[in-house]
């Protein structure tokens, strides 16, 4: 069963490059981004934790740590990071954790559908798909999305995407289609006119339903 939106992210310890750690007690409050790839030292794989790597300012002025995970050990982990680093010509700070046993990748159902058939899944199989799980500070998962082998990840939206998460987190406030910071957001309807003047100002009504006012800064 794939986790749902708003459900606590399972806990767990596990091996990295940079040491053991315990995952809640990682994240501590802090937002989180948990990514997966199928196998260190693949040509994908190279690129999306390079870009990774140079969004590492970004996703700091975020208060957002990130961590990559694959079946790979902690020993292949680490020469990895020299060609990430040589590639993208940025340091790959993130811990990569080794999920040798393929227990976190279960937890999180990231495995792809031919290493769950019930007959013998071959080593190949058992290649994590490309997800990405942003985690609030309260343990929660608010976004996943998942990309086959083939395709790699547009860090660029995962950005994107956190900025909205953050933007509206326990606000009642949402994000339209291609929003990016600066433009305005959505009100909520738990809010009416007046009360959501009150609190964000003048609104722009498209629709009684539509109603957008300037984001908090
Ligand atoms: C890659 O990252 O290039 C890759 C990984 C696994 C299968 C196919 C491609």
């Amino acid at each position: 069963m794939a986790l749902r939106i708003n459900a606590t992210v399972p806990d767990f310890k596990a091996d990295t490059d940079q040491g053991e750690i315990s995952f809640h007690d990682w994240i501590g409050d802090s937002w989180a981004i948990l990514f997966s790839h199928p196998k260190d030292f693949t040509p994908v794989c190279t690129t999306e934790f390079g870009a990774v790597a140079q969004l590492a300012d970004e996703w700091a002025k975020r208060g957002t740590k990130v961590i990559g995970i694959s079946v790979d050990g902690v020993e292949d982990h680490k020469k990895w990071k020299g060609d990430i680093e040589s590639f993208a010509g940025a340091n790959a700070g993130f811990p990569i954790i080794a999920d040798q046993n393929l227990e976190v990748a279960k937890l999180f159902d990231m495995l792809p559908e031919e290493a769950v058939l019930p007959d013998q899944p071959t080593p190949a199989d058992s290649a994590t798909v490309r997800s990405v799980f942003i985690i609030g500070p309260d343990k929660k998962l608010k976004l996943s999305m998942t990309y086959p082998m083939t395709i790699g990840r547009n860090f660029a939206e995962v950005l994107r995407a956190l900025d909205a998460l953050q933007a509206t987190y326990e606000v009642p406030l949402a994000a339209p289609a291609n929003w990016v910071p600066g433009e305005d957001v959505i009100v909520a309807l738990s809010l009416n006119d007046e009360q959501a003047e009150e609190k964000y100002g003048k609104l722009d009504k498209k629709l009684p339903y539509l109603r957008f006012a300037k984001a908090p800064s």
